[in-house]
């Protein structure tokens, strides 16, 4: 079984290979928390994987949230593995998440990051088509050898490109991050808007509505996974100047 949490795809795909490949279930996070659909069981030789992206060098919180609500029921404790995608440094995020589970009983026995495309607020030169592609194929071949070292079940296996400073960056910039930079007061739509609906649709914490045929934010804070953001057609979400002349990012997967 393999629960993930993706805003723009990269995720999505990374856990949809390893699925696919592993013949194990795939259960989106997001849409779980909403139905608080928490309570799994896992049967035989299951696997038990998370995949999701890094935010501010750590799980996004709807993920550890997740995990602390998760009721799982098994047969034999399962083979457990962490992956998160980043757009260069993950940091101490694994370490988040295996502490998360270790609340539950489950030891992390490896954990792998994958680099790809970058969807925070990058320029479109730091992010052109090429290096999209470049950075895409890259990541293909990660996948290959996150899916050997699960099936030969490695433990205490860690391959993370954690960055600089891992430790400090996850534990003091993390928070901060939760506490100012996921509100979503700064988002606002342009006359660009057809009211097509898609952002209410992808939004993984389930807070956009359309009134009139207009996007509002009906929560104060989000998951900040700037699906809305990145996935709109018309490229008509903003969110405050930060995303003024940025492009936008999709995996090919959702496109
Ligand atoms: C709010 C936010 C914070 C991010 N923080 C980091 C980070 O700390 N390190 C990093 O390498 N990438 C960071 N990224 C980039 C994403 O982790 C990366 O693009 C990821 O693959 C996106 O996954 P998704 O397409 O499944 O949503 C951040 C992205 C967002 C939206
Ligand atoms: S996805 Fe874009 S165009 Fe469609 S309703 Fe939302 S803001 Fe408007
Ligand atoms: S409002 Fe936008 S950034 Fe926030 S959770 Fe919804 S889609 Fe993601």
């Amino acid at each position: 079984m393999i629960f993930y949490f993706s805003g723009t795809g990269n995720s999505y795909a990374t856990a949809r290979f390893l699925s696919e490949k592993l013949g194990e279930t795939l259960i989106d996070i997001a849409q779980a928390m909403q139905k608080n659909e928490v309570a799994y069981f896992l049967q035989g030789n299951e696997k038990l994987g998370f995949v999701f992206p890094v935010y501010a060098w750590a799980p996004p919180k709807i993920v550890t949230d997740f995990v602390k609500k998760l009721v799982l029921h098994w047969e034999k404790q399962p083979y457990t593995f962490g992956v998160c995608t980043c757009g260069g440094s993950a940091g101490n995020a694994i370490e988040v998440l295996a502490a998360a589970l270790s609340k539950k009983g489950l030891v992390l026995a490896s954990g792998y990051s994958v680099i790809m495309p970058n969807n925070y607020f990058v320029s479109p030169e730091a992010n052109s088509q090429e290096k999209q592609a470049e950075t895409l194929h890259k990541a293909q071949v990660t996948w290959e050898r996150i899916l050997e070292a699960v099936q030969q079940q490695k433990q205490g296996f860690f391959r993370v490109k954690k960055g600089k400073a891992a430790g400090l960056l996850t534990a003091a910039i993390s928070p901060a991050f939760q506490r100012f930079a996921t509100i979503t007061k700064p988002f606002y739509v342009t006359q660009d808007c057809i009211g097509c609906g898609l952002c209410e649709r992808v939004c993984t914490a389930y807070c956009i509505q359309l009134k009139d045929g207009i996007p509002t934010w009906t929560k104060d804070k989000c998951n900040m996974c700037l699906a809305c953001v990145n996935r709109c057609p018309k490229g008509a979400i903003q969110y405050g100047k930060k995303t003024k002349d940025k492009g936008q990012y999709v995996n090919p997967c959702w496109k």
